[in-house]
């Protein structure tokens, strides 16, 4: 039987990347965002064997109706969905709580919220041998990704992930969290490279270079397979060996 994936943020950066990694494992996919013509254009590219659907993964409600269109038999889950709400590396407003508060309930909502979501709505579709990936970041060991909150939001998905893996592993259902590194997904990757603000973290990593959207993508399609079925419970570092 064909496999199927659901890939949330499916429509650019690493997740179109981890969509056409499982399309090449042969499965359908179904990829997800807020934007639908993103989604829709990138189902055309890709092929018949891609479905989008636009919704925020943040959002109860908005999830709950979005199940109403996913299909029966979920293989492969992957989480993939978040970013850093804020773009700005500098320290947060101490002296605004209000707008301090608001900026990591952004990265909690967008980073830790759509998974917990949309695996608590979709968990009971996942058959045996079927995985959940969750992509996390190595912003959750900080590497000054903790202000406004989007380093923490990422670090949370640890734990909840290796409870989830304990509590599924009977059902065989493999649950594990992907960490990139800074990875050249999108524009503004791009720029930050091309600033040199991204030579501290080259300098760091035993490759010399950083990490592109193939490699993150190969190991969460690695995942997915049925050699890797014994592995569960894990945080799978991508980022060229840097250990901060
Ligand atoms: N790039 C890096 O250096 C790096 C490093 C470590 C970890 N990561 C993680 O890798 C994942 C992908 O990152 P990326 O660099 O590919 O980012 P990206 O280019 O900004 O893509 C993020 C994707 O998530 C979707 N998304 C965001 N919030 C959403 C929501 N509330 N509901 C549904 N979809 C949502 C976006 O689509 P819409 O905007 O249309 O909703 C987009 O497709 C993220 O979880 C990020 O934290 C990235």
């Amino acid at each position: 039987m064909q496999k199927t994936a659901v890939v949330t943020g499916g429509g650019y950066g690493i997740g179109r990347a981890i969509a056409e990694h499982l399309l090449a494992q042969d499965m359908n996919v179904v990829i997800t965002g807020r934007r639908a013509e993103i989604l829709d254009r990138t189902a055309a590219e890709l092929g018949p064997r891609v479905r989008a659907l636009g919704f925020d993964a943040s959002d109860p409600d908005a999830v709950q109706h979005a199940v109403t269109l996913l299909p029966e038999r979920i293989d492969v889950l992957v989480n993939n969905a978040g970013g850093a709400t804020e773009y700005d590396f500098a320290m947060p407003p101490r002296d605004q709580l209000k707008e301090l508060r608001e900026a990591w309930l952004r990265n909690i909502e967008a980073n830790l919220m759509t998974t917990v979501l949309m695996t608590a709505a979709l968990e009971h579709r996942i058959p045996a041998g079927g995985r959940i990936i969750v992509i996390g970041s190595i912003g959750a060991r900080g590497f000054k990704a903790s202000t406004y909150g989007y380093g923490p939001a990422k670090a949370a998905l640890e734990p909840w992930a290796g409870d989830l893996a304990r509590e599924l592993g009977s059902r065989k259902i493999t649950v594990n969290v992907v960490c990139p590194g800074f990875t050249l997904s999108n524009d503004r990757a791009r720029e930050f490279l091309d600033s040199g603000a991204a030579a501290p973290m080259i300098d760091a990593s035993a490759t010399g270079r950083v990490t592109e959207v193939a490699d993150v993508a190969g190991t969460v399609a690695y995942l997915a397979t049925p050699a890797a079925s014994q592995i569960t419970g894990q945080v799978i570092h991508v980022n060229g060996g840097i250990y901060p």
